[in-house]
């Protein structure tokens, strides 16, 4: 059952319980009313035939007197009097005013009034008249309780009809904008995020769609970056593979190369008696470093294909190693590093080792830095990083387009931590800091450390171990 049906229904029963409240009370007072009414007819009327039988003595012409007393009650709307001869017959009667014609039957039976009779006797100077009929008739009363009764019952039931009017047109306006709101959250769990209610209707309503629109943008936002993440997966396997090949075909590749040139030779020269054997000794030389070189540019494709530090490293080898691979190629940056020595455990140490690759590299690929500052420092439950380049800073206000800044900043916040990246002035460049929170099991031996220091117990003992 829809709101409005239910609101309808109760404000239906609630109009009826008034109506039958008003009438059962309206009922009673006009029983009440009718009952003094007729009361007060019976006694005026008791009283003039006493009056009437005191004076009859008296009077020389008592037909004459008789028919006018008769004739004083035409047109009363209670009392009806009738004159009753000796033989019981009625011969002369007053007529009673008629406005009952509109009286419904079940109403007189409801309130139980009949016409009721009083005979009163007159005096023998009456002759033949013997007495007089007093009829208290109720039907005109009961046509005024009944007039009454429907004026009241009209005005009530205006009223309602009224209220209920009112309230159903506020209701009906009120409720109207849940239906787009409907609409849209239907949309929505089809995956249409361009849904939108149009905020209209009273505050409530307004500020649920506002809201609703603020939940769809934020869902779409959230559904492109997704969308966009999974495109740069699908392509990052191919994009890993060919820079593996090229790294192969262009680096290792010349050094077996030369190994191969430089083993045949030695070949030739050790078949011939007359060459030098210095000369043998010197493309050996040439093999080995030839071997050497080829197993430092596998080391270099190993380190930028594993995920993270080398097991059992530690975070400062390891990102000098990244460094010195880096140096190798960029001679002219300065690279400046400060890293506490020793174990902060495999997840933060990948953390940050990926967070520092990402950032240089990004520095070094957009930018043109002289020098590159990478810092980490070990903080009460936390190891901050920052790294921070002077290659002129971001082209535009703020970084866009990839997928490496946004990628860190989930992976950290994902770990508790967080990232931030801004421009740094003086010289022009970008900064990337962040924290990630240590293991909670330091975090809890940090808590009971008892002699207050701030420094964590993890820290203390990193510490002494390094
Ligand atoms: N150190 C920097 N100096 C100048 N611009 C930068 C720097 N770091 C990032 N940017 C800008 O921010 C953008 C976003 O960087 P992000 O690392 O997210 O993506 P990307 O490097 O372009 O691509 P990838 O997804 O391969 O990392 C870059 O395209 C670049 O324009
Ligand atoms: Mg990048």
């Amino acid at each position: 059952m829809s709101l409005k049906t239910r609101l309808a229904l109760t404000l239906a029963i609630a109009f009826i319980t008034i109506v039958l409240i008003g009438g059962v009370l309206t009922f009673y007072q006009a029983r009440e009313n009718i009952r003094t009414e007729l009361q007060a007819a019976r006694s005026v009327a008791t009283n003039r035939v006493a009056q009437l039988v005191a004076e009859l003595p008296a009077t020389r012409d008592v037909s004459g007197k008789l028919a006018g007393f008769v004739r004083t009650f035409n047109g009363d709307r209670h009392v009806r009097v009738v004159l009753i001869d000796t033989l019981g017959v009625i011969r002369d009667e007053s007529i009673l005013a008629e406005d009952y014609n509109s009286l419904p039957e079940w109403f007189v039976t409801l309130l139980g009034s009949e016409p009721d009779t009083a005979i009163m006797p007159l005096t023998a100077a009456a002759a033949p008249i013997t007495s007089v009929g007093i009829i208290i008739d109720p039907r005109n009363e009961l046509t005024d309780a009944w007039v009454d009764l429907l004026r009241v019952f009209g005005l009530l039931v205006l009223f309602l009809s009224i209220a209920f009017s009112a309230i159903w047109i506020v209701a009906d306006r009120a409720l109207r904008p849940l239906g787009a709101i409907h609409e849209a959250f239907a949309r929505i769990g089809t995956g249409d995020y361009d849904a939108k209610a149009e905020p209209h209707g009273p505050p409530e309503m307004r500020n649920l769609a506002a809201g609703l629109n603020l939940m769809t943008e934020r869902l779409k936002a959230i559904s492109t970056r997704n969308q966009r993440l999974s495109d740069r997966l699908l392509h990052l396997q191919d994009e890993e593979r060919t820079q593996l090949a090229r790294d192969l075909h262009d680096d290792v590749g010349p050094l077996l190369f030369a190994i191969d040139v430089d083993a045949s030779g030695i070949k030739r020269l050790a078949r011939d008696p007359s060459k030098d054997p210095e000369t043998i000794v010197e493309r050996a030389g040439a093999i080995t470093s030839a071997a050497h070189e080829a197993r430092k540019e596998l080391r270099r494709i190993l380190t930028n294909l594993r995920p993270g530090t080398m097991p059992g490293l530690g975070l400062k080898a390891a990102v000098e190693e990244m460094i010195a691979d880096l140096q190798g190629r960029h001679p002219d940056v300065a690279f400046e590093m400060d890293i506490p020595d020793g174990d902060f455990g495999a997840t933060i140490e990948t953390l940050v080792h990926r967070a520092v690759r990402e950032a240089v590299t990004n520095a070094l690929r957009h930018g043109k830095p002289r020098r590159i500052a990478i810092d980490v420092a070990l903080a009460p439950g936390r190891l901050d990083f920052s790294i921070v380049d002077d290659g002129g800073g971001f082209s535009g206000n703020a970084p866009s387009g990839g997928f490496g800044l946004v990628g860190m900043a989930e992976r950290i916040e994902a770990a508790g931590g967080e990232l931030s990246v801004e421009t740094v002035e003086r010289p022009r460049g970008v900064r990337i800091a962040g924290w990630i929170p240590l293991a909670s099991t330091h975090s809890t031996a940090d808590r009971h450390d008892s002699n207050g220091d701030e420094r964590s117990a993890v820290t203390a003992s990193f510490e002494d171990a390094s």
